[in-house]
């Protein structure tokens, strides 16, 4: 997330706007990016980014090749650095989603081309880019926000939150036990942001206190993919945190609700706050296919309009 400056950020969620309004006007594909390719490559299971960045990539006109680790010779050994070295030489993007943040450093140190971050253990940028865009849709502006992240907050989704969160500068709290307390190097990153923006951030462990007057309420699975072995652990660790209707009482009256989806109901959400008033999942999950394409033209085109 951190990769882009605040005006880099604002630029994609104003982009992201505009791709939205075109689309909607029946505009579907517009064929700014023909001739361009992206590589989508997962090496962990996806729904919603592999569908929304494979349409996002028609939709701007592009070839998408989707790949999973497996069935290309990364599966049998061969080195990223070799596979990013062939693979930039045929398209103009790759799009990795890795079990470890350092498979996708080794990508962009070797490539030459863009690398886009769809999801590792240490981030999930892409998410946030389209939560930013709903939030705006949804609330008019960030300044002066409250949002609240509650459970797990060393995870990938509540990293690249709170960065995006207070590069727009949106007070930003999270709830969480303290052996799961976001990474330094990513709250110091935060700091700068807020110190530029005006945002507050605040790092707790009792989530009824953290969510007073929030305005937007997010929290994302307890169990991460790549997390399987320490699952047990980890809902020991979090099982005060479920966020419920009593729990969103607590906030604003008109709080919304979010969650990256996939959401296992019953352990980090109910499923009467997921399918509630409050909730804007769906939109959050929509979203994600215009705060993408507007990455991919902002990457390949800047100067596009
Ligand atoms: N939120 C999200 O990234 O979902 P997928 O794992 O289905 O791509
Ligand atoms: N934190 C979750 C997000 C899934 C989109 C995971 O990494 O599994």
């Amino acid at each position: 997330m951190a990769d882009l400056t605040p005006w880099d950020l604002s630029r994609i969620i104003e982009l992201a706007q505009h791709l939205k309004r075109r689309y909607y006007s029946g505009e579907r594909v517009l064929n700014v990016l023909r001739g361009y390719s992206v590589a989508l490559l997962f090496e962990k299971p996806s729904t919603r980014t592999r569908v929304s960045m494979e349409l996002a990539a028609i939709q701007l006109g592009m070839h998408p090749i989707v790949l999973t680790w497996s069935e290309t010779q990364l599966g049998r050994g061969e080195p990223i650095k070799d596979t990013a070295r062939v693979l930039s030489r045929y398209v103009d993007l790759i799009a990795a989603r890795v079990y470890r943040h350092e498979s996708l450093l080794e990508f962009a140190r070797y490539s030459l081309v863009p690398v886009v971050n769809m999801l590792s253990d240490k981030e999930h940028p892409l998410q946030a880019i389209a939560d930013m865009l709903t939030i705006l849709e949804v609330k008019g502006g960030f300044k002066g926000l409250k949002l609240v992240f509650v459970g797990d907050g060393r995870n990938n989704v509540a990293h690249s939150l709170i960065l995006a969160a207070t590069m727009l500068g949106m007070n930003m709290v999270v709830a969480t036990p303290p052996q799961l307390a976001p990474e330094k190097s990513v709250l110091d990153k935060a700091y700068e942001f807020a110190d530029a923006t005006g945002a507050r951030i605040e790092v707790i462990d009792d989530p009824q206190k953290a969510v007073e007057d929030a305005d937007v309420i997010y929290t994302d699975v307890w169990v991460s993919m790549g997390e399987e072995e320490i699952a047990e652990k980890k809902r020991q660790l979090l099982k005060d945190y479920t966020v419920t209707t009593e729990l969103l009482a607590k906030a604003k009256h008109d709080v919304v609700f979010m969650h990256c989806l996939p959401a296992h109901r019953g352990e980090e959400v109910t499923d009467e706050v997921i399918e509630g008033p409050h909730s804007i999942v769906w939109l959050q999950a929509e979203n994600r296919l215009h705060a993408q394409k507007a990455v991919l033209l902002w990457l390949l085109q800047p100067r596009t309009p």
